[in-house]
């Protein structure tokens, strides 16, 4: 995938019977700061995302608001969109699957799976949960403290018994297997890869994938009282998006296969499910699944009924847009589970932002508007070991940023980009500046032209998480717009001194608990 000129992510697509959640904002993130990433790195991206409004979730939501499943749908996916403007996504397309082109890719998917003979009917008899959307074996279940039968979740199961198409999943044990060996790195990180090749060991029972006790969904084509199961659904979104079943639409050669971001309770519909019915279909598996962990919250599992959901709007309401994406990108590894406390995100915040990255922005640049007539100061005076120091060693961060991020690592990116603004830091308190003012003038201003060059370099390496933080400290040392991506990094388009600056604002204040 590294070496790919395109590049197409996708976050699950959400359920439209809640409103969007932490967790929801958490996976969009991660697609966000992958795709501006790649984007800033030169590649052609496609970034989707969009929302799930079919089966009898949603219809049940819908009937528990007292409205037409349409509307209601209309309704929610909007705060969806919402979500995605006030976190900033970079979204190139968000899709619904209650549209037009969406039921036709859903309806010729099938039919290609039927004509390859992958497809029966039949009737099903067994349980199924409607908060999970999932049809459970009796063995899975476990017991509730009023002794009745759950979900492996803890969600209620209903027993159903119904006429259904039946995929021929049992099939797909030995294919599969030999996929996953051929193709060490389709699910991230390993762990979960391993637990999803102990599930295909363990064997595969045919998959259920339609319904005929509800209506809310993509008619089978010509069986009208069978609805399709909503995952094969929803799955289908990530090719619909791209012109399916026109295999030769230009979206659709330029970017299948892609990474399909999720989370680790669906990784299963996604690593073992999907390949199987694109395989089946004639179509590549995707690249890769990556299956990111959950979030607590203060310790606790986050729930309606808890009461404990964090929503992201009030989150970026209280502490600022840029500072949410960084806590959340990076406090926790990706890939683990990880806990929201409110002592955490003041602690990282004013730590790395505000004190780390926000006070070197700062001391350097009030000392240049200060001593040096508010221009980008002299460099003649700096020296190999200045450079050194870490201007020189950009293309190793970056190449270092690239590693990390094509393993979705994206707490190993920041946190090798804040070794830079360390070093930074400890340049500038090593070489004390302020010292030099009366003694060295003009040593003062390589200095501070080196620090000021190296936060350039910081800043725009570090636009993916904080767009617009980043934007506004490029801003403050007039870097030109059009200069800001990954090109831009080497000497050829370092500062040049005389360059009017603005008068310096701080960009990341400290957050003071109350
Ligand atoms: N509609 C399905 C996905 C279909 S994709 C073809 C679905 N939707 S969802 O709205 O319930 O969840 C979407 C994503 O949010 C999942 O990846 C899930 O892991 C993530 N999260 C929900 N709660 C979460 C946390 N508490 N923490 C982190 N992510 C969590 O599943």
């Amino acid at each position: 995938m590294a070496d790919k000129k395109t590049f197409y992510i996708t976050t699950p697509i959400y359920y439209v019977n809640d409103v969007p959640h932490i967790g929801h904002a958490y996976t969009s993130l991660a697609c966000d700061v992958l795709a501006r990433f790649k984007r800033l790195d030169g590649v052609e991206v496609m970034f989707l995302t969009g929302t799930d409004e079919h089966g009898q979730k949603v219809e049940k939501a819908a009937a528990a608001a007292g409205m037409e499943p349409q509307t209601f749908c209309d309704k929610v996916s909007e705060t969806f969109r919402e979500l995605g403007k006030v976190m900033n996504y970079s979204n190139d397309d968000f899709i619904r699957t209650t549209e037009q082109r969406h039921k036709k890719a859903c309806q010729a998917l099938w039919q290609k799976l039927e004509q390859n003979g992958h497809i029966y009917k039949g009737k099903y008899e067994g349980w199924y949960s409607v908060r999970d959307e999932t049809f459970y074996g009796e063995k899975e279940l476990i017991e509730g403290q009023g002794g009745e039968k759950l979900a492996p979740t803890g969600a209620a199961v209903e027993w159903v018994e119904e006429p259904s198409f039946f995929f021929k999943l049992s099939e797909w044990q030995d294919k599969l297997l030999k996929f996953y060996d051929e193709n060490p790195g389709f699910v991230l990180p390993k762990t979960r890869f391993n637990e999803v090749k102990s599930f295909v060991k363990g064997g595969l029972r045919d998959l259920s994938i339609s319904r005929t006790s509800f209506q809310w969904g993509v008619p089978v084509p010509g069986h009208k009282d069978h609805i399709m199961y909503v995952w094969i659904d929803a799955l289908t979104n990530y090719i619909s998006a791209l012109g399916y079943p026109d295999e030769q639409a230009e979206k659709f050669r330029k970017f299948w296969p892609g990474l399909n971001m999720v989370g680790k309770d669906i990784l299963r519909f996604h690593a073992v499910y999907w390949p199987a019915f694109l395989m089946a279909a004639g179509v590549a598996p995707p690249a890769r699944v990556f299956a990111h962990g959950w979030w607590t919250n203060e310790g606790q599992k986050i729930s309606k009924s808890l009461g404990n959901v964090i929503d992201p709007f009030e989150l970026v309401e209280e502490f600022g847009l840029d500072a949410v994406r960084y806590f959340l990108m990076r406090e926790v590894p990706f890939g683990n589970d990880g806990d929201f406390s409110r002592s955490a995100f003041i602690h990282r915040i004013n730590g790395d932002l505000a004190n780390d990255f926000g006070n070197l922005a700062q001391r350097c640049l009030s000392m240049i508007a200060k001593n040096c007539g508010g221009k980008i100061p002299s460099n003649q005076d700096m020296t190999g070991d200045d450079k050194k120091q870490f201007l020189d060693n950009y293309e190793k961060i970056l190449s270092g940023c690239r590693n990390w991020l094509d393993s979705q690592q994206i707490h190993n990116y920041l946190s090798l980009l804040w070794e830079g603004v360390s070093d930074a830091n400890l340049y500038i308190s090593n070489e004390q500046p302020w010292v030099l003012t009366k003694e060295d003038p003009k040593r003062m201003e390589a200095v501070l032209y080196t620090t000021a060059e190296a936060i350039r370099r910081l800043a725009i390496l570090a636009q993916p998480v904080m767009p617009d933080a980043m934007n506004k400290m490029l801003d403050l040392l007039s870097v030109p717009e059009e200069q800001r991506t990954f090109v831009h990094l080497g000497d050829d388009f370092a500062l040049k001194p005389g360059t009017p600056l603005p008068e310096p604002v701080a960009i990341f204040p400290r957050i003071q608990d109350h």
